[in-house]
């Protein structure tokens, strides 16, 4: 006896329409320990972990798969869950954006290829998160996330320090306030003191607000710390639901609709959220074919008054967040701006989702007519240093530095700058501008997080603290400072910012959203006349696969040919 009436996906595998076909997908399985009715033709689950040791941020996950399968079971579904590559920020190089694409295309064919009818996945350093969404987005099955939760607030001699964000102030620590190495070495427990996530609103805790902003998991999920009960019972109700968006054909598409992209660029602002939100949401609105331009970014975000006092633009972090009433009062609070009928995985709209939350701090989460800054998003600049545009975050930057002329001191690699960046003689000053080539998706390859490059300890010896800085590279989401960041075209393939000369004179210019290098046209055409590529990092494996195909910056880096979405159907027999 079927137990519903709908036939799933898995049914094509454990009720195949030969004997020998469905002998050989059950048997296996049995060894597990099933009963018949697993295979009764009930919704199967996958759920997709990204729980790796080497990712400490997911490294609790494999524990919250038990509490989605309990769900799952309670819902009448048959739970499976698997694998898929694990990007982790803290320890791989070159950067864990190099596997971001790598990790969505894992996660899209290990869910093609088996019987599964929906998925949930389970989330929580930077990349995993856009990379399984990514990868589900082009398979389209009914899919909900559940963020694994930032740490606890780090606490070190009496104030929060947040994850990331205290990194980048370490040489700042040490050379103006005496911070010894047992200091540091002390602080580096006190800033991860639990399991999950950086808790600062760095890009892992921007991601989940993300998700939770385009509806893709229950209400409320973002902000949980990780260590909560709370999650956990995220995690449990997770499962439950996701049974039912099997039943109900809530495939992912159905809630990724441009109004839920609207949504998140302007939560992101609201929150003020990392500058690789922007690459990360361009990436999966590619793969399930929702037209989003960079300007969008600004002219939707950029007016957005900034609600969330959260590291780096503010002092809090996200235990904090959470205690003040998390996303949902954003999103309440927002409302005005918001398409507030954005249907959401419980199957309804987020406006009546959010509808009763309640703020209680202020200090934390602002009203909309008292915000902590006017306007908050991400600006997007262009001009001849930057044809098909670069980003900036002013929340995180300096006012007085929005517009500035300075002289160029430019930097090849990120190698060059570390060798050159502390030379007394080198010839550089506040008012300069330091330029890092070499750090766009093709260049390094994988675009890292480098832009947001320390300031000489000459000029920092002064107390200055920020300088304009320009790069093809990408910043942590947990840094600050004026810096300008995706520049494209990038250096490596011969964008404007590879003819750059120390000495050149750069125009930014925020309020106009102009970057300049004022060369002469028939100079800047001269030099990219004689500009010659350098040779690729790599030319087999996947950094040639990867650097053959990424797209640059302003297109959100995935590779071209995994635009779009190639479904759901049955693959082939295996046997
Ligand atoms: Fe994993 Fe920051 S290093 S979230
Ligand atoms: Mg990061």
């Amino acid at each position: 006896m079927k137990k519903d009436k709908k036939r799933y996906r898995s049914q094509e595998w454990f009720d195949a329409a030969d004997d020998k076909t469905a002998f050989i997908h059950r048997s296996w399985l049995r060894n597990q320990g099933l009963p018949n009715d697993q295979f009764d033709g009930r919704p199967v689950i996958g759920i997709c972990n990204t729980w790796s040791e080497l990712t400490p941020c997911n490294a609790h996950l494999r524990e919250f798969a038990e509490h989605v399968k309990k769900g799952v079971l309670e819902a009448g579904g048959y739970p499976l869950e698997f694998p898929v590559m694990s990007m982790g920020e803290s320890l791989m190089r070159p950067t864990a954006m190099l596997f971001r694409n790598l990790g969505s295309m894992d996660t899209e064919e290990s869910i093609r290829a088996n019987p599964l009818d929906g998925i949930v996945l389970l989330t929580g350093c930077d990349k995993t998160t856009p990379a399984t969404v990514m990868g589900a987005a082009s398979v389209d099955l009914p899919t909900i996330v559940v963020p694994g939760g930032p740490m606890l607030n780090g606490k070190y001699k009496g104030e929060r320090i947040g994850s990331g964000t205290f990194l980048w102030n370490i040489k700042d620590k040490v050379s103006n306030e005496g911070y010894t190495k047992d200091d540091l070495m002390e602080a580096e427990g006190c800033s991860a003191r639990s399991d999950g996530h950086c808790m600062t609103m760095g890009t892992a805790s921007t991601m989940a607000c993300m998700v939770e902003s385009l509806g893709l998991t229950l209400p409320g999920a973002a902000a949980i710390p990780a260590v909560d009960s709370r999650k956990k019972l995220l995690a449990r109700n997770s499962g439950r639901r996701i049974v039912e968006m099997v039943k109900e054909d809530l495939t992912i598409s159905k809630i990724l609709t441009k109004k839920a992209f609207e949504n998140a660029i302007k939560i992101n602002a609201a929150i003020g959220g990392s500058t690789n939100f922007i690459i990360h949401l361009k990436a999966i609105a590619g793969r399930v074919g929702v037209d989003l331009d960079l300007k969008e970014f600004d002219s939707l975000g950029s007016n957005i008054p900034l609600l969330v006092n959260l590291m780096p633009s503010g002092k809090f972090l996200m235990e904090d967040f959470f205690d003040a009433g998390g996303l949902p009062v954003v999103i309440k609070t927002m409302k005005e701006h918001l398409h507030n009928d954005a249907i959401t995985v419980n199957g309804n709209q987020i406006g009546e989702n959010n509808d009763r939350a309640a703020c209680y701090n202020e200090e934390v989460i602002a009203q909309v007519n008292k915000p902590f800054k006017e306007a908050s998003g991400i600006a997007v600049l262009y001009g001849n240093l930057c044809e098909n545009g670069a980003i900036i975050k002013p929340s995180a930057a300096t006012p007085e530095l929005m517009v500035h002329r300075g002289r160029a001191i430019v930097f090849e690699t990120v190698e060059d700058y570390h060798t050159q960046v502390d030379d007394p003689d080198l010839d550089i000053d506040e008012n300069s501008v330091i330029v890092l080539k070499g750090a766009g998706p093709v260049g390094y390859p994988g675009m890292p997080e480098v832009a947001n490059v320390d300031l000489p300890e000459k000029i920092l010896k002064k107390g200055i603290k920020d300088m304009v800085r320009i790069s093809d590279g990408r910043m942590s989401g947990t840094a600050f400072g004026t810096v300008i960041l995706h520049v494209s075209p990038e250096s490596a393939v011969g964008g404007t910012l590879a003819v750059v000369e120390t000495g050149d004179m750069i125009e930014l210019n925020v309020p106009e959203r102009r970057l300049h290098l004022d060369i002469s046209e028939e100079e800047l055409i001269k030099r990219k006349a004689a500009w010659t590529p350098s040779e690729p990092a790599l030319k087999r494996g996947y950094v040639k696969m990867y650097t053959d195909h990424v797209q640059q910056a302003h297109l959100g880096a995935d590779l071209n040919f995994l635009n779009g979405k190639s479904g759901s159907g049955i693959p082939r027999d295996s046997h």
